[in-house]
C-alpha cells in the first residue's frame, strides 16, 4: 500500500407503609410518607413487560433503536438555563444544519425545577426561568421539528439539589411525559435513600422508573430512557433490560486526559452495545475547554464509532466552523447511525500497551468493527508526538484473508487507493485519529508472499509448515 506523507492512506407493591419525618437535604424541611415496595417488584414487572414484546435486544420497544443524536444543556451551562436559552439553542440547531445532519433531541439537564413539589406532590418547573410552562416549551421544540428531553434523579434529590423522583416515579412520568410532553428522560443517581428504605440496589432503583415508563407507554407514547449512574453496579451487564443507554463512567471533562480515560474504560465493554441499548460515553465536550482540533476529532470519532449517543454540549451561538464541521461529518455520523450493524468498534491491538491492559493515559490504539458498507477502522494516536500507525488487515476479524480492500478516509472524504495485506497511516498527529472504511475489492493479486498474512500455522496442502 502506498501512501502520501502526512495523509492517512490510508411484587407487586407491598402494603407496608413507612412514615418519614422532617427530612432535610438540599431543600426545605418537609415530611414524607411513602409506600414501601417489595425488593425488585418493579424489575420483575419490567421483565414481565419485556417478555411479551418478542425481544431482539434489551427493550426493543420502538424508540432509540439507534444512538440518540441530541443536545444537552449541562456541559455548556450547568444550572444557568431558562426557556429562552432552550428555544434559542433549538433554533440554532436548525440554522446551523445540525438538525439536517440528524440531531433530533433538545434536552434539558438539571436545575429546571422548583425546589419543592406542589401540594399534590407534583414536580413544578421553575416559575421564573420556565415561566411560560413546560408544555409551552415542548410545544415550541416540537414545532421546530425536534423531540424534547428532560432530567430527573432516582434518589431524593437531583445532583444539584432539586426534587428527585424516588417514590414518585409513576406520578413524575405522568407529569413529565403526559402533561408536559417530553419524549426522553435522563435519570441520575444522586441522593440515594438509605438501604432500609430502598431494600434494593441500583438495579431496583432504576427499575422503578423503567416500570413507570413501561406503564406510561401503554398510553401510546414510549419514552427514551437514558440511565445516568456513572457505570456503578456494572450497568453494562443489565442496562439494556431497563433502558436505552447507560453512562459507563463519571462526568466527562473538556480535556484530553478525561477523554482518554473514558475511551480506555469503554474499550473493555464494547460488547454491551447493540440496537436499543448501548454504552453512553457521556455528553460531548466538543467546543469546550482546551481540546485541540485533533483531540476534538478523536473525541467525536471514538464516541460515534463506539455507537455512543452523540449529545452536543457547547454554546451553539459561539460555535466555530471547525467544531461544527466535526459534529456534522456525515460519513462518521453514518457509521454511528448504521441501521444494519449495531456493533461498536473494538480494539484488535492495544498498541502502546500489551493487549487487554488498562491504561487511562494510553487507551487502545487499533480498533475495528463491522458496518453495512464495509469494515471500519479507527486508529488513535495516544502519544504526545505524531507517529505512523501500521496494521495488518487481517488483525481485524471482519477482513477476509486473500482479498484486497479499497480504502475510504472518513475525515478527508477521499478514496485512498487499495490496501493489500496491510496499511500504514503516516504521521498521525498527537492525540489524533484516522477513521477508515475498507471495502472488499476482490482477490488480492496472485503470488503475494508470504502465503499467509498471518504466518503462524501457515501450512501447504501436503502438510509442509511454511510459516512459524
Ligand atoms: C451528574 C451527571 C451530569 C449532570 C449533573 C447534573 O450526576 O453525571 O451529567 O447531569 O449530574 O447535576
Amino acid at each position: 500500500m502506498r501512501s502520501k506523507p502526512g495523509v492517512a492512506d490510508s411484587s407487586g407493591a407491598g402494603e407496608e407503609f413507612v412514615e418519614y419525618k422532617m427530612v432535610k437535604m438540599g431543600g426545605p424541611m418537609f415530611s414524607l410518607k411513602r409506600t414501601k415496595m417489595k425488593p425488585f417488584s418493579s424489575l420483575s414487572g419490567s421483565i414481565g413487560f419485556l417478555c411479551c414484546l418478542g425481544l431482539v435486544h434489551g427493550l426493543s420497544n420502538g424508540v432509540a433503536r439507534l444512538p440518540a443524536l441530541a443536545y444537552n444543556t449541562w456541559n455548556a451551562y450547568q444550572c444557568n438555563i431558562d426557556e429562552d436559552l432552550i428555544i434559542t439553542t433549538a433554533k440554532l440547531m436548525k440554522s446551523l444544519g445540525l438538525q439536517a445532519a440528524g440531531y433530533e433531541y433538545v434536552n434539558i439537564d438539571d436545575c429546571w425545577a422548583e425546589k419543592n413539589r406542589s401540594s399534590t406532590g407534583e414536580l413544578v418547573a421553575d416559575t421564573t426561568r420556565f415561566k411560560s410552562g413546560m408544555k409551552n416549551l415542548t410545544d415550541q421544540i416540537h414545532a421546530l421539528g425536534f423531540k424534547a428531553g428532560i432530567y430527573s434523579d432516582s434518589g431524593w434529590f437531583t445532583c444539584a439539589g432539586y426534587p428527585g423522583s424516588f417514590d414518585h416515579e409513576a406520578q413524575d412520568a405522568e407529569t413529565l411525559f403526559g402533561k408536559w410532553g417530553f419524549d426522553y428522560l435522563k435519570y441520575d443517581n444522586c441522593a440515594i435513600p438509605f438501604d432500609d428504605i430502598t431494600r434494593q440496589g441500583i438495579v431496583g432503583k432504576y427499575a422503578q422508573m423503567s416500570t413507570a415508563l413501561a406503564n406510561f407507554a401503554k398510553t401510546g407514547k414510549t419514552i427514551v430512557f437514558s440511565l445516568c449512574e456513572w457505570g456503578w453496579s456494572q450497568v453494562w451487564l443489565w442496562g439494556a433490560t431497563l433502558g436505552h443507554s447507560w453512562r459507563t463512567t463519571g462526568d466527562i471533562g473538556p480535556n484530553w486526559p478525561s477523554l482518554a480515560a473514558i475511551i480506555n474504560f469503554n474499550s473493555f465493554i464494547t460488547q454491551a452495545t447493540n440496537f436499543y441499548g448501548r454504552n453512553d460515553l457521556d455528553m460531548l465536550q466538543l467546543g469546550n475547554g482546551g481540546l485541540t482540533f485533533d483531540e476534538a476529532k478523536s473525541h467525536f470519532t471514538a464516541w460515534a464509532l463506539m455507537k455512543s449517543p452523540l449529545i452536543i454540549g457547547t454554546n451553539l451561538s459561539a460555535i466555530t466552523p471547525d467544531i461544527l464541521g466535526i459534529l456534522t461529518n456525515h460519513e462518521i455520523l453514518a457509521i454511528n447511525q448504521d441501521p444494519v450493524e449495531a456493533a461498536s468498534v473494538s480494539p484488535f491491538r492495544w498498541g502502546v500497551n500489551p493487549d487487554w491492559t488498562s491504561n487511562d493515559t494510553h487507551p487502545a490504539q487499533y480498533w475495528s468493527g463491522p458496518s453495512q458498507s464495509g469494515t471500519v477502522f479507527m486508529l488513535l494516536n495516544t502519544l504526545d508526538e505524531s507517529s505512523d500507525m501500521f496494521f495488518n488487515l487481517t488483525e481485524s476479524p471482519w477482513i477476509r484473508a486473500g482479498r484486497q480492500y479499497s480504502v475510504r478516509d472518513l475525515w478527508t472524504h477521499t478514496d485512498n487507493g487499495t490496501a493489500i495485506r496491510n496499511f500504514t497511516a503516516h504521521a498521525v498527529p498527537t492525540h489524533g485519529v484516522v477513521a477508515l472504511l475498507l471495502k472488499d475489492a476482490g482477490n488480492e493479486p496472485n503470488g503475494i508472499f508470504p502465503q499467509c498474512a498471518v504466518w503462524w500455522q501457515c501450512t501447504a496442502e501436503d502438510g509442509t509448515r511454511v510459516g512459524g
